[in-house]
């Protein structure tokens, strides 16, 4: 029997609602046809933007969107991508296939479509083969009023600023982005954040931070540049370590062995966060300074039959359970964890959204993000957990993660999940310091580890209510069936 105390009463952070933030690229179908399909498509649409795919990040209260790369912003030069379409620049997409990019969507379709999602844009602006001036008058363009590219956005039809907070200088710069030391990145983000003028809005900034477990670039980052940054930005995707980066192995076919490997794998952003966290305490104890994971999540070979440069991959309860378990430890650490984006929203990589033509079918990881939204902007209560490890062939992960939080009516979220697909877990958990007077459940479950959704079956995976809990007085018992993720709602 597990043993879990909640403090209700003893806050440790809030959990920035911009932990639930997504990443759109223009790669494969995520921008095209995920997206935006045009003013003339057949596919509903308002201003070119799906409306299925509008209504679906609605619904999970989508707070932020990363855009346009990834690499793909590392050769973007947003200029390009204003103005009459039929007169805007045709280039290759050098990263992601040597597709044609004809810039029909470009910086006021992104502002469009996060006006009718409601969700902050995110930009990440190009450091790698850009320059400082085109940086700078991007900015402007954004956010400024009286200046020569305020009067150019008022000729394309918009006259008011975006008045965009998010701004990243730069994508992987030690990588796409350049290939830089991070010595040398330092001195340009101090070169090109220093001409990021605030108007309207205060920008909030964003500085390239290291790829996985490169400590040695967070501690020269800090060094040199923490001073003028707001947010520090990790890469780390969830890759089968029993496969590696050649061939990552298949997002539907995999066997037991794989399912525990990657589950170890993803818990392992625990250790890397705390890490990371600590080098910057000692550049930073006030944590004023937020770790941001703009890019994460499972990255497996390419569908079979589908273009290998578009990382089309699709979505099962593996990735549900890494999603979940994921977000309960960046959820632990909000006190430094305060922005990440998942890779990507539509039909690339952990995908929230696939679609085909017209069709469109939400995954196991949307059901999470939509299972998990109660923690968005919540206050994160103090909990201790101790439990038993699922173990298979010597991999061992502890079975339950978990964490809660404490929203401003008083109510309380209790996320968890079980990642043994074979042995429920029971805990019966001490709820301290406020009295509960109802509990309700919901559940993402199957009875095969690789279910899935797709076009012909869409709900096969689905949240379900679950009555598998019970509340008396301050005791909640709770069983977490094989293989799942269940949300917990306590009400005074
Ligand atoms: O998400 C796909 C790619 O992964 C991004 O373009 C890049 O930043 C990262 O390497």
């Amino acid at each position: 029997m597990a043993r879990y105390i909640i403090n209700a009463d003893i806050v440790r952070s809030k959990i920035d609602k911009n932990i639930y933030g997504n990443f759109s690229e223009h790669l494969g179908r995520c921008v095209y046809e995920g997206m935006y399909v045009g003013e003339n498509s057949d596919i509903p649409n308002v201003n070119g933007m799906r409306t299925d795919v509008v209504e679906a990040l609605k619904k999970i209260k989508l707070p932020q969107l990363r855009w346009p790369g990834g690499c793909f912003a590392d050769t973007y030069h947003w200029m390009d991508g204003i103005g009459d379409k039929a007169k805007r620049k045709k280039i290759v997409n050098v990263h992601w296939g040597d597709v044609v990019e004809d810039n029909s969507f470009g910086t006021d379709e992104f502002m469009e479509f996060c006006r009718q999602v409601g969700c902050e844009p995110y930009i990440c602006g190009n450091v790698g083969s850009g320059t400082v001036q085109e940086m700078q008058e991007w900015v402007e363009y954004l956010n400024s009023t009286g200046t020569p590219m305020s009067e150019l956005r008022k000729e394309n039809g918009h006259a008011d600023p975006y008045g965009v907070t998010y701004f990243a200088v730069g994508n992987e710069n030690w990588g796409c982005g350049g290939n830089m030391t991070p010595e040398f990145y330092a001195d340009n983000y101090n070169r090109y954040a220093g001409y990021l003028h605030n108007y309207e809005k205060k920008l909030f900034k964003v500085a390239c931070g290291p790829s996985g477990t490169d400590y040695n670039w967070t501690k020269v980052l800090m060094e040199k540049s923490g001073k003028r940054m707001d947010g520090l930005a990790l890469h780390n995707y969830t890759v089968d370590p029993m496969h590696g980066w050649r061939d990552k192995g298949d997002a539907v076919d995999f066997n037991e062995l794989e399912w525990a490997s990657l589950l170890n794998e993803a818990n392992r952003i625990d250790t890397i966060i705390a890490r990371h966290s600590t080098i910057m305490d000692q550049y930073d104890p006030e944590k004023r300074v937020a770790l941001v994971i703009d890019e994460w999540g499972t990255w497996f070979n390419v569908e079979k039959g589908t273009h290998p440069a578009f990382l089309y991959q699709q979505n099962t309860l593996r990735d549900a359970l890494v999603a979940a378990m994921e977000l309960n430890i960046f959820n632990l650490h909000s006190d430094r964890v305060r922005m990440c984006n998942i890779a990507q929203l539509i039909n690339v990589l952990q995908a929230l959204i696939l679609t085909d033509g017209a069709k469109m079918i939400l995954t196991p990881t949307y059901h999470i993000f939509d299972m998990y939204k109660a923690h968005m902007d919540a206050n994160l209560v103090e909990t201790y957990l101790e439990c038993d490890d699922y173990e298979y062939q010597g991999i061992k992960t502890p079975a339950i993660s978990q964490s809660a939080s404490v929203n401003e009516n008083g109510d309380m979220t209790i996320t968890l999940t079980n990642i043994d697909p074979n042995a429920e877990r029971s805990l019966v958990a001490d709820i301290r310091g406020e009295v509960y007077a109802s509990a309700s459940a919901t559940i993402l479950t199957a009875d095969k580890m690789n279910e899935h959704n797709d076009f012909d079956a869409p709900d096969r995976i689905a949240v379900k209510d679950y009555n598998g809990i019970s509340l008396l007085g301050s005791k909640l018992s709770i069983t977490i069936p094989p293989k799942s993720v269940i949300a917990i709602t306590l009400k005074k």
